[in-house]
């Protein structure tokens, strides 16, 4: 393709897109194709022949987009949000037509600084303490995973990557991690992963608010001791996937801190809500975390894939991922950050340009004022919910996340409950309207509403509450 074709494209595709962020509310939320639909238009093999771009385009539009669940449409409350904004779109534009991949300092000295100053940009914005060093992953569960595998390193006096776990067990080295029953599960995937086997999970209670019990934690890392098991991770919750729910970071932290055990934090939706000073009360005992993951990508409007993992001491978790092959040492090896030391993958795209582009775009103001108006649709919500006697709340209001249950008066058995509230979500859905997503809470069937979306508007968050009232009348 000629540089001038490519610019004739690249316009008729900007037109379509500013097309598409305008009018995204006329698409079904949740794609309405059935398994198979988007396959079937897929030739079964690859063209012999180039084939001209307009003809690409249309099939696109014809047969990949009812394929698609529109995340940036403003009544999408599933999951958690991963919102993206115009200028974030124009980073990715620009990186995408740079193609550079920064896995060293040298191979794109702008892709390492900027994303050294925009890692500590976000600290600042979050309140983390300033001895934190960011880097950039594609998820929080890689992060997790290179959380996981310093503590391992360090339980273990760094043998485990020199002579692998199994000689370790064989030596009576068996390690224990430790997270809440809230907690996500990337966890649990990435003990897998990392070598301690889901067998080294423990599953600490949670109170009322599903928030970790301090005592549970200490009487299991006791347990583990007398048991021999050498502990060496706790994995504490800011915003839990299913409930919302916050551990309390001093307590575990203080615990951590008696035991020398290595303390993460996964933030991977709330952390965005930290730039919010009113929000900052779950950070308390923030001193004891060893490494704090959060995903911009989730709140922060900036595109999926952009983690911010921050450690406290970074040096260690260089000793743990680096490794420099002669093919990939620089003239300034050693003298600069080469990040490719500090995440699992070698390669890495150019992500900390996005985040420039928005913060600059917004403004930490313009930010901050966001995340306020979606907590405060969601206070309103919850407020209009937990009025409603037909209507049970399920897990209380956190930050822009609760989950509620359809409870009418004449039923009461709990599997009959789980099942009309499945119906009422799978209708829900259907509709094309709007798009929620479910989760157990004690075992039960209840559906969460989450407020995040870029566009969402009171008008959106008050459609979506009449068409769920609505639609629960009708299966009464
Ligand atoms: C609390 C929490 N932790 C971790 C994750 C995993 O995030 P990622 O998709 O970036 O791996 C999620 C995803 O929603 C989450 O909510």
């Amino acid at each position: 393709m000629s540089p001038e074709e490519f610019r004739k494209h690249g316009h008729d595709f900007v037109d379509w897109m500013a097309d598409y962020l305008a009018s995204v509310e006329d698409y079904s939320v949740r794609s309405q194709a059935a398994p198979g639909d988007i396959i079937a238009t897929l030739p079964a093999t690859a063209p012999q022949n180039p084939e001209p771009m307009a003809d690409i385009f249309a099939d696109f539009q014809r047969d990949v987009m009812p394929g698609i669940t529109h995340w940036q449409h403003p009544s999408f409350f599933a999951y958690f949000p991963a919102n993206s904004s115009p200028p974030s779109v124009l980073a990715e534009m620009l990186t995408s037509t740079l193609a550079a991949q920064c896995m060293l300092w040298q191979t794109s000295p702008a892709g390492t600084e900027m994303e050294t100053r925009m890692m500590e940009w976000l600290r600042d914005m979050l309140s983390l303490p300033s001895d934190f060093q960011g880097v950039i992953h594609d998820s929080a569960t890689s992060a997790t995973l290179a959380a996981l595998l310093v503590a391992r390193e360090r339980a273990t006096g760094w043998r485990g990557n020199e002579e692998g776990l199994a000689a370790l067990g064989a030596e009576g080295i068996m390690l224990a991690v430790y997270v809440s029953e809230e907690a996500h599960s990337s966890i649990e995937k990435t003990m897998k992963v990392a070598g301690y086997g889901k067998a080294a999970l423990r599953k600490i209670e949670t109170d009322d608010e599903f928030a970790m019990q301090p005592e549970a934690l200490s009487a299991a890392i006791e347990a583990d001791i007398a048991a021999g098991f050498t502990p060496a991770c706790v994995t504490a919750s800011l915003g839990g996937t299913g409930t919302g729910a916050v551990d309390p970071l001093r307590a575990v932290g203080e615990i951590c801190d008696g035991y020398g055990i290595w303390l993460h934090v996964d933030a991977a939706w709330a952390g965005s809500a930290l730039i919010v000073p009113e929000e900052r009360g779950m950070l308390d005992g923030i001193e004891f975390a060893d490494s704090f993951v959060f995903n911009p990508h989730k709140w922060l409007l900036t595109n999926f894939d952009c983690t911010a993992f921050f450690v406290r001491d970074a040096q260690a978790l260089e000793r743990t991922l680096s490794l420099v092959p002669e093919y990939l040492r620089s003239r300034e090896t050693g003298a600069v950050i080469d990040y490719q030391n500090w995440s699992v993958p070698l390669g890495r795209r150019f992500r900390a340009l996005k985040l420039w582009f928005v913060i600059r775009s917004y403004g930490v103001a313009g930010l901050q004022e966001m995340i306020r108006a979606h907590i405060a649709l969601a206070r309103g919500l919850f407020e209009e919910v937990s009025g409603e006697s037909a209507f049970e709340i399920m897990s209380p209001l956190r930050l822009a996340l609760f989950s509620f249950r359809f409870h009418p008066a004449n039923v009461d058995d709990e599997a009959a409950l789980d099942a009309l509230n499945e119906e009422l979500l799978q209708k829900l859905n259907d509709s094309g309207e709007l798009y929620l997503t479910q989760n157990r809470v004690r075992g039960r069937y209840a559906i969460r509403f989450s407020i995040g979306q870029t566009g969402t508007q009171k008008a959106h968050v008050e459609a979506a509450w009449a068409k769920i009232r609505d639609v629960a009348a009708s299966l009464k």
